[in-house]
Formats: structure tokens, sequence, C-alpha cells
């Protein structure tokens, strides 16, 4: 019988990670550091952790992720995000190890009028954006078998994101704006690591596998305003006390400035990967309405 495989899990607090522990426990032995174990901001430390726990899989959702405080850290953001994954992609290619990384829609510059094919140009607007271009490019680069997976407006139940601050704004304030002319989709971190879980399966079962870069996002288009209009009629329905009477205000985005510039359209084709590995991605209103119930459910007595 051969030995379960090593899975280092980087980042295992961040939303996306929390799911993969959980998502991997059946796929191998899981090694889960968190930064003072394995510190990204360090990349000359990573290859002798790597030396001593020997991963066959290095899963690495552990990221830079503030994206308007990266616009002032340029320098940490590229070492996590593009310095690091190097590091690890190099170890990963001399060691025969299978590298999940995680990216983004901010490699693009929004510009374009449908939705984004993994071949599109990258042109990125930010310093995040930047960095995560340049740690995809490092990964490519090595030669290590890879899988990059190119997300957008990621939710789960743990950690902070978009659903669940409008849920608090919406349970403290009677007026809330949410900017509407910048489109994308969710997607719950569970869908991420479920997919995740299932291609590293495949590679387990089978090493020759199409490795190489795609999206998984949630299904169909949805603009900011309109996720957050979603998100407070679950809300309100299931009986949640809420100070907003209505439903939130649309706005421009030039009307809610922020420091880093975000793509206007961030939609993500996932062609590529549900036609090569036959799966199939819920459309996003499921995906959030069960995202929503899970939160519901840990919220009652
Ligand atoms: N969130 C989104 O909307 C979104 C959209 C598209 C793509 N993505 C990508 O998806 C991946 C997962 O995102 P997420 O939302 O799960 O991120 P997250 O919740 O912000 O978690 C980030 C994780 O990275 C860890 N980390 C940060 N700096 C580190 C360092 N110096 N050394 C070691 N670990 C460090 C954090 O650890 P601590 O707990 O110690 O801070 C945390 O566990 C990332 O690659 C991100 O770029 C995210």
């Amino acid at each position: 019988m051969s030995r379960p495989a090593t899975i280092l899990i980087t980042g295992s607090s961040g939303q996306v990670g929390f799911e993969l522990q959980r998502a991997l426990v059946l796929h191998g032995r899981l090694i889960c550091p968190d930064r003072s174990q394995f510190d990204l901001s360090q990349p000359a430390t990573l290859t002798a952790a790597l030396d001593a726990w020997q991963p066959d899989i290095i899963v690495n959702p552990a990221a830079y992720t503030a994206v308007d405080r990266a616009e002032d850290e340029p320098a940490l953001a590229h070492a996590i995000n593009a310095e690091s994954v190097a590091a690890m992609a190099r170890w990963a290619a001399a060691n025969k190890a299978l590298l999940v990384h995680y990216s983004t829609d901010y490699v693009f510059d929004g510009s374009k009028d449908d939705a984004w094919r993994e071949d599109d140009a990258a042109n990125p607007q930010s310093v995040y954006g930047l960095s995560k271009w340049l740690g995809e490019q490092a990964i490519r680069d090595s030669g290590c078998r890879h899988f990059i997976l190119r997300s957008s407006w990621v939710a789960g139940v743990y950690g902070q994101n978009f659903l669940k601050t409008m849920l608090r704004l919406a349970a403290s304030r009677d007026r809330l704006a949410v900017v509407a002319d910048q489109f994308g989709a969710p997607t719950p971190a569970s869908l991420l690591a479920d997919v995740s879980a299932n291609l590293v399966a495949r590679c387990q079962a089978d090493a020759g596998q199409p490795y190489g870069t795609y999206h998984v996002v949630a299904q169909g288009r949805t603009s900011w305003h309109e996720y957050a209009c979603f998100v407070i009629a679950l809300a309100r329905d299931a009986g949640w006390p809420l100070a907003l009477a209505g439903a939130p205000r649309a706005i421009a985005s030039r009307d809610y400035p922020q420091k880093a510039v975000r793509p206007a359209n961030s939609q993500l084709d996932c062609s590529k990967l549900m036609h090569t590995f036959d799966l199939n991605l819920p459309p996003w209103q499921d995906a959030v309405r069960q995202l929503f119930q899970t939160i519901d459910d840990a919220r009652k007595p």
C-alpha cells in the first residue's frame, strides 16, 4: 500500500485555507503551518521548511489580500504574492511536487465587455494585481506541475468578506450605498476548496493531468449592488433584525473612491475548467443562498 500524500496548506486561517482543510482531509496527511512557522514575507526561509516537510502537494491560498493597503506596502505584497510563490514553485519543480495556487480577477484591467478567458492579456492596475500576476508567472516559469485557480469576490463563513460586511452594515445602519457599476460573480470559499480537492484527487489517480491556469467562479453575472440587495433580502426573509429598511442605494464607483483600482468587469469565463474536467459550477444565487444558510444556521442558538 502506498503511503498517504503529504499535503502542505498555507494560509489555513484564511477563508479558502479554512475550507481546504475540510476538503482535503481525506486526500493525505495535512500540514497547516501558521505564519510563524511558514512566513511568506520571508521568501528565503521557505526552502528549509519545505525540505523538512517534503510535501507531495503544496496548496497555497496564503496571500497578501489587503488590496488597498498593498498600494502603500508594495514590497511586502510582492514578497508574499510573488517572491514566496516563486520559491515554492522552484521547490515543487525540483522535488516533483504538485503546486495548487490561487489568483485573481485583478490580473485583468476590467476593460473587456464579456467574461475574461484564461489566455486574455493580463494588465493589472493595482499593486495587489501586479504581485499576483508576477506570482502566476513565476509558477509557469518554474516548470512545476501546477494548477493556478483564478477566482473573484471570494466569501466564506470564516474571515472577512463583502457578504458579511453587508450583513453587519444592514444590521447597524439605516442607510447603505453600494457600487453598481462593477460586475463579476461571488464565489464561496467552499466551492474553490471543493474544486481544488477534485483536481488533487485526479492527480493522485493519474499524474498526467491537463495542468495550467483555470478560472473558477460561481456562474452568472452580477454587480456589487445587486449582490448586496440579494444578501440583505435573504437576511430579511430569515428574520434578521435589520436597521436598513429598504434596499441599499446604487452608486457609481466614482462616488466611492478607493486607493486601489478595481476592475470594472471581473467576470471570469469558466468554460475551460467545466469542459476539461466535466465539472458543474452553481449559479451565484444558489452559491450565495447556501453560504448565507450556513451563516444563518451558525448564529442560531
Ligand atoms: N478574497 C477574495 O475576494 C479573493 C478573490 C480572488 C482571489 N483571491 C485569492 O484567493 C486566495 C485566498 O484568499 P482568501 O480570501 O482566503 O484570503 P484571506 O482570507 O485574506 O487569507 C489570507 C491567508 O494568508 C495568510 N497570510 C498572509 N500573510 C502571510 C504571511 N506573511 N505568511 C504566511 N501566511 C500569510 C493569512 O494568515 P493570517 O491569518 O496570519 O493573516 C491568511 O491565512 C488568495 O490567493 C487570494 O489572492 C481572493
